[in-house]
């Protein structure tokens, strides 16, 4: 079947930063003279307080990986995204930000006072005596102050560390540990879809589990009645009122590190993917431009939030880099209705809109009446990032959102590449649904035969994805685990920074991401490891073992199917399962709640005691004739039985 093709939107031909051509030429120079590439664009795009005299220095060969770009130069993130631009753009609007009430009126926030906010949350947590290299958790609404957090820590040269506002009070205690951070800031409330999170009381309940020296910032923003300890809370805007509203900016090492933010693997806790300041930066800010096809004076809206690396590179570095206007959006696509996405690029003229397929679906399943009767005219590109689309959410996206005339830029990237990797440009690339089309300037992704590792040069093939050299997005290292960095992505393909995704390559040279081949699944784009999710439920006193996978969901994408044994005594119920669900829900958050709970009387292993997952994937996917050799299982009569169990959950 030849896949549907549409070309380049002819509005963009002409208009946009770049097409078919200039496209070519300028990966063509950014794969074989990446130093005069990106120190062209490190140049043009950053304000430099200290020139770098070198641009690329890295190194993918196992034992000696060491990533680095500019790395004698110094500069700082905060004064690129906001100082450097107020001469020209004091009074325009940096952050648009719109609540979770509708009735709630929108807040302009402009340069000018963003520079003011930031500079006096810098000033707060200076005098909390946190300093260079200091780390800050910041578990926040998506209110501006979450913005203002994290450019108030790359002000003073504090690293910050986001924990999605979902996540459970262990989830946010073990990050605190894990990074030593000195401050935890966060609100009373986070009002989502008309719910209220109580983060401050979360926030009391994982400093339980810390040391007693953390601080905790309280951005009183519902107003909500919360508990206070004297001597450790800091009421957060009562001091920003009475510090200075000036502060200046701390000289940064381009290779210093901006921020952590926790992401899942295949095994064992979630690590702290460390990004660093210069590279980051511009490739955020590279990325923001050309993927989009942003221009002066575009209001730009990605619906991600700020707790995931979209969040950190697509409302707050990426765009503020550019000067450009960023929509902040509070709230969530369904409440109160399913027509608030489009009632707010409606309401803001939006330009720009990036969203996840799972919300695509979501709104989808509402049926098109709530799209009906909104004016999404001033939309130029839509975007969409998290989880391969499927071509039912391509199509109603572009039939329905972008009315047949918009570029959808299809964005494979991950936490650990700091910004799109495979995406369309408008006005360059045809796009093909489903596919992420070709690599970003300086990428250059191989496809590895998953057996032998080695590189198919065929055009048309199928394999693992894995990238051939550096670009200066790439995360430096794993915090406070460098050998688990080199381990994770280097050391199964040697060579080549190893993605964890499987994928297919057409006789176009299109890239098709087929999902995760680890054991990592994907859950309405939320990334999970299913150890985190297993060592969770082994954690209940009733249970014996767990083994979790993935498994196709209509709306998810990905669902969380747990098979669990219970111990000796203990009979399954559906008050049990309730407590394991409520369980999970309180170890990690609500996100790791699994979708169906299958009891096991016994787990497929081989004689050595290893669970064979591929079984139990079959098996959750109801997909019972390839199986395969199940005869080296030490008890292959689990198998019946478990498939029994399988049909009877229909
Ligand atoms: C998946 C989110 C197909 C992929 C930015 C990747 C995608 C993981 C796409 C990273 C896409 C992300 N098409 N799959 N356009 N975008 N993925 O770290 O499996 O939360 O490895 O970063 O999401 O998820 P992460």
């Amino acid at each position: 079947m030849k896949d549907m093709t549409y070309p380049p939107a002819e509005d963009f031909v002409g208009h946009a930063h770049v097409d078919a051509d200039r496209y070519a030429e300028m990966y063509k120079q950014s794969v074989t003279d990446p130093d005069a590439f990106w120190g062209a664009a490190a140049r043009e795009r950053l304000d430099w307080i200290e020139p770098f005299t070198r641009v690329k220095d890295t190194n993918f060969t196992l034992g000696e990986v060491s990533v680095k770009w500019f790395e004698d130069g110094v500069m700082n993130v905060a004064h690129n995204c906001i100082d450097r631009h107020l001469p020209a753009r004091a009074d325009q609007t940096a952050i648009l930000f719109e609540a979770d009430d509708p009735e709630t009126p929108a807040l302009h926030i402009t340069y000018g006072e963003l520079h003011e906010k930031v500079c006096r949350l810098s000033n707060v947590l200076l005098a909390q005596g946190v300093m260079r290299g200091d780390r800050v958790i910041i578990y926040m609404p998506m209110i501006p102050e979450a913005a203002y957090a994290m450019l108030a820590c790359a002000r003073i040269g504090a690293i910050h560390s986001v924990v999605f506002a979902g996540f459970s009070p262990d989830a946010l205690a073990n990050r605190v540990n894990d990074c030593g951070a000195k401050v935890v800031i966060t609100a009373d409330h986070a009002p989502r879809g008309g719910r209220r999170t109580p983060l401050k009381a979360n926030t009391d309940a994982a400093l339980l589990h810390c040391s007693d020296k953390v601080r905790c910032l309280v951005v009183k923003h519902t107003g909500d009645q919360i508990s206070w300890i004297d001597g450790r809370d800091v009421d957060v805007k009562a001091m920003m009122e009475q510090v200075a509203p000036d502060c200046p900016i701390r000289p940064m090492n381009a290779e210093d590190p901006l921020f952590i933010l926790y992401t899942s693997g295949s095994t064992g806790k979630p690590k702290g993917v460390v990004h660093s300041s210069a590279g980051y930066l511009l490739y955020a800010a590279m990325t923001q431009q050309y993927t989009f096809d942003y221009h002066d004076g575009d209001v730009f809206w990605c619906g991600a939030d700020v707790g995931w690396v979209t969040g950190h590179t697509y409302i707050v570095y990426g765009p503020l880099a550019n000067g450009a206007t960023t929509l902040m959006f509070e709230g969530v696509p369904t409440w109160p209705d399913a027509g608030r996405f489009w009632q707010v690029i409606e309401k803001h003229k939006v330009n720009q809109f990036y969203t996840a397929p799972t919300a695509i679906r979501a709104l989808m399943g509402q049926g098109t009446g709530f799209v009906e009767g909104y004016d999404l005219s001033s939309l130029k590109v839509l975007g969409t990032v998290g989880e391969p689309i499927n071509p039912e959410a391509w199509n109603w996206y572009n039939d329905n959102i972008g009315k047949g005339r918009l570029p959808i830029v299809d964005t494979w990237w991950q936490t650990e590449t700091g910004g799109h990797m495979i995406t369309p440009l408008p006005g360059a690339t045809a796009t093909k649904p489903g596919s992420a089309t070709l690599p970003f300037f300086g990428v250059q992704p191989v496809v590895l035969d998953p057996q032998s590792g080695a590189e198919i040069t065929e055009t048309a093939c199928e394999g693992v994805l894995a990238i051939k050299d550096s670009w200066p997005g790439q995360m430096r290292t794993v915090w406070g685990d460098h050998e688990r960095f080199e381990k994770t992505y280097f050391s199964d393909y040697k060579g080549y920074y190893f993605a964890g995704d499987g994928c297919r390559r057409d006789g176009d040279g299109y890239y098709w991401i087929t999902g995760r081949v680890d054991d990592v699944i994907n859950v309405s784009g939320h990334r999970m490891g299913t150890a985190e999710v297993e060592s969770a439920l082994v954690a209940h006193a009733k249970v014996a073992e767990a083994a979790v996978v993935g498994y196709p969901h209509e709306v998810k994408g990905q669902g969380i199917y747990a098979y669990v044994t219970l111990m000796n005594g203990e009979e399954p119920s559906d008050a049990l399962q309730k407590e394991l669900e409520t369980w999970v829900r309180t170890e990690i958050g609500p996100i790791a709640k699994p979708d169906l709970i299958q009891w096991a009387p016994g787990l497929p292993k081989t004689r050595s005691g290893k669970i064979m997952r591929r079984i139990l994937r079959k098996i959750a996917e109801n997909d019972y004739g390839a199986l395969g050799d199940i005869s080296t299982l030490a008890d292959p009569s689990v198998v019946e039985d478990l498939i029994e169990n399988r049909k009877n959950k229909g």
